[in-house]
């Protein structure tokens, strides 16, 4: 009868702490199992005397009875604890996960591209590693030019090409002009050639990497009124319809004549003053900071040099074109007032997502 006792307080305890599912089982096993403890008592009823046979069946019976019903509530139990764990609250506030987004350089790009291809410019993106013969000589600039210092190029290591010359990191995008006349082997071109470019500067203005996109058109026939055309198409649908365009006489060895290419600027639209909002005093006017004169310069432009074309294996007395240069971090400066490039660079979430 102690045993007895004493099974049924230890298989309580048990029973009622178990923590999981399969323990339980194994509980319920343990003590209802075919080998179990309460068939063990069942078994040693023949060592009872006769007197307490009955008293003692009863009691294990009872035991019996009473442990299957203690497994089966802590069975329920375990379900309704599991079910309540995974259970999903529709009320809570759900996790927010942030949206990424494009690079104000690639808006940019797509932008452009965009607003090219409606006056049926290709957009071309030629290697950012050239040949030193097709980013200067073939564009009519002599060996002793200045940008081809090794202070203002990156030259690559390597064996030079017998014809082409050194290999370099792509200065500028103009090289595409060549590449672009081999291509095509005839006019009519139109391309928009955007690419990476490296200069080693590093300041406000300038990173060692950065992005051009180079312009080029050549047919019978164009002449400046095409390449003013098309610059204004450019930059109206830019930086927006009141944007004025104005080619001021530059020099470049690529192009004859050279221009240099400004428009008004966005911030004061092309007045140089800002009008402070001020309830003391109406006419409190300020000089835009960020063109102080009302013009913005854009980059390089002109009418393609025989010699380039000669280059690409056109005749200049057939053909004639443009092309213009410009930086693609600096037109995004320039329409939205940006002073730093260093910002599209730094990989900081709060100037980036405001594109
Ligand atoms: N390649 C020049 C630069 O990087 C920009 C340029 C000027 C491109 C005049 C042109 C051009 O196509 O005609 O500074």
């Amino acid at each position: 009868m102690d045993k007895v006792e004493k099974i049924h307080q230890k298989a309580t305890t048990e029973i009622n702490t178990v923590g999981d599912l399969s323990k339980l089982e194994k509980l319920k096993i343990k003590y209802l199992g075919r080998h179990g403890e309460i068939n063990k008592l069942l078994q040693n009823i023949k060592s009872v005397s006769n007197d307490h046979k009955k008293e003692y069946g009863q009691k294990i019976n009872q035991l019996k009875n009473k442990l299957t019903e203690i497994i089966d509530l802590r069975h329920q139990k375990l379900i309704t604890q599991s079910e309540k764990s995974q259970s999903v609250d529709i009320s809570m506030p759900g996790t927010q996960t942030p949206k990424g987004c494009l690079h104000p350089i690639t808006i940019a790009i797509q932008e452009i591209t965009a607003i090219f291809s409606k006056i049926g410019f290709i957009r071309m993106s030629y290697s950012e590693v050239e040949w030193e013969y097709l980013a200067f000589d073939a564009l009519n600039m002599p060996k002793t030019h200045p940008a081809r210092d090794d202070f203002e190029t990156t030259f690559l290591s390597g064996k030079p090409h017998e014809k082409f010359g050194k290999m370099i990191l792509t200065p500028h995008t103009s090289s595409g002009q060549i590449r672009e006349m081999w291509r095509l082997k005839k006019p009519p071109i139109r391309m928009i050639n955007i690419a990476k470019c490296y200069r080693p500067n590093w300041d406000a203005t300038h990173t060692p990497m950065f992005h051009q996109f180079e312009g080029m058109c050549v047919d019978k026939n164009i002449n400046i009124t095409h390449l003013k055309g098309a610059l204004d198409y450019f930059n109206q649908s830019y930086f927006g319809p009141e944007t004025k365009t104005r080619l001021r006489p530059h020099h470049f060895q690529f192009t004859e004549p050279s221009f240099e290419v400004d428009v008004t600027c966005s911030a004061c639209n092309g007045t140089g003053i800002l009008r402070r909002a001020s309830f003391a005093q109406d006419d409190l006017t300020v000089k835009c900071k960020i063109c102080k004169s009302g013009w913005l310069e854009l980059g390089g432009t002109g009418m393609v040099h025989p010699n380039v074309l000669k280059e690409g294996n056109i005749n200049p007395n057939e053909f004639s074109g443009w092309a213009f240069g410009f930086g693609i971090e600096r037109v995004i400066m320039m329409k939205y007032g940006i002073d730093d490039i260093r910002n599209y660079y730094t990989g900081d979430i709060r100037f980036l997502k405001q594109f």
